[in-house]
């Protein structure tokens, strides 16, 4: 049976997939949840993180396999929409995965690691900070994951429970693909991007592997951007 686990969520393609397979490849017992099910490591359970039974059910199962030593809070979607004319029920579906479910899966894996400590690891964007047209309530929800992994990490730390958010900037994955191939965005891209492109899924993995290889309990509720730069150019 699998001994300290880590929950990757969204782990079946993308960033999800790519931190799932590097946290394996380091030696740790990955769970993938995705609404697929597929695990590119560890093993994969079919969970729909919008669906809080699903996600219930899904932690009761992991812990009945062993130990949890940790999460990250993976899954989200994009949906781009003018503000002026943002259906109510698009900004709550994006609310719904990428803010509401990061808070019911840190809830849930926290029983499993109070008296041991662990880490959570959120996934969250440097939307977070800028004003994007169109992406009003995608900046919205990653705003919200920044508040809410200080919030936990206040709470939780006399617990030993150290909470982080990584916070990409533009990575080449099925959410934008297509919009990253358009040449005069390839171009804007080079010259807004010090580093001189988009990132891949595993600079964002690598970042998250060394949190959860490095026992360094005074690094807490800190938003870690890793952008090229992008963020901070002016
Ligand atoms: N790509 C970027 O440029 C970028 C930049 C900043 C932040 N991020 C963030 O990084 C994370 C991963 O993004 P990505 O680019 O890797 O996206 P992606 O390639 O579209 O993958 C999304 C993952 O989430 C899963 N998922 C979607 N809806 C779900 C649901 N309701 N329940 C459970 N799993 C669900 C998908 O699997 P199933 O379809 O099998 O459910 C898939 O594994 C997101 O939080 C995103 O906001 C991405």
């Amino acid at each position: 049976m699998p001994d300290d686990q880590i929950v990757v969520t969204g782990a079946s393609k993308g960033i999800g997939a790519a931190i799932a397979r590097e946290l394996a490849t380091r030696g740790h017992q990955v769970v993938c949840l995705s609404r697929s099910g597929k695990a590119p490591a560890g093993y994969g359970i079919s969970c729909d993180m919008t669906d809080e039974t699903s996600v219930v059910a899904a932690f009761k199962e992991v812990a009945s396999n062993g130990s949890v030593a940790g999460l990250v809070n993976n899954a989200g979607v994009h949906m781009g929409s003018p503000s002026a004319t943002l259906q109510t029920s698009e900004f709550d579906q994006v609310m719904r995965l990428n803010a509401t479910a990061v808070m019911i899966a840190a809830r849930e894996v926290y029983p499993f690691l109070k008296n041991k400590g662990g880490v959570i690891v959120n996934i969250g964007s440097f939307f977070d900070k800028l004003g994007v047209p169109d992406s009003l309530a995608y900046c919205a929800s990653k705003a919200a994951v920044g508040a809410m992994t200080r919030c936990l990490a206040v709470e939780w730390a006399s617990a030993g429970i150290n909470v982080m958010n990584v916070a990409p900037g533009y990575i080449e994955t099925d959410l934008n693909r297509v919009f990253l191939a358009q040449e005069n965005v390839k171009r804007w891209m080079s010259k807004r991007i010090p580093t001189g492109a988009p990132g891949k899924p595993a600079d964002v993995a690598q970042l998250v592997a060394v949190l959860f290889g490095e026992n360094i309990p005074f690094l807490t509720g800190e938003t870690i951007y890793i952008d090229g730069a992008q963020g901070v150019n002016h």
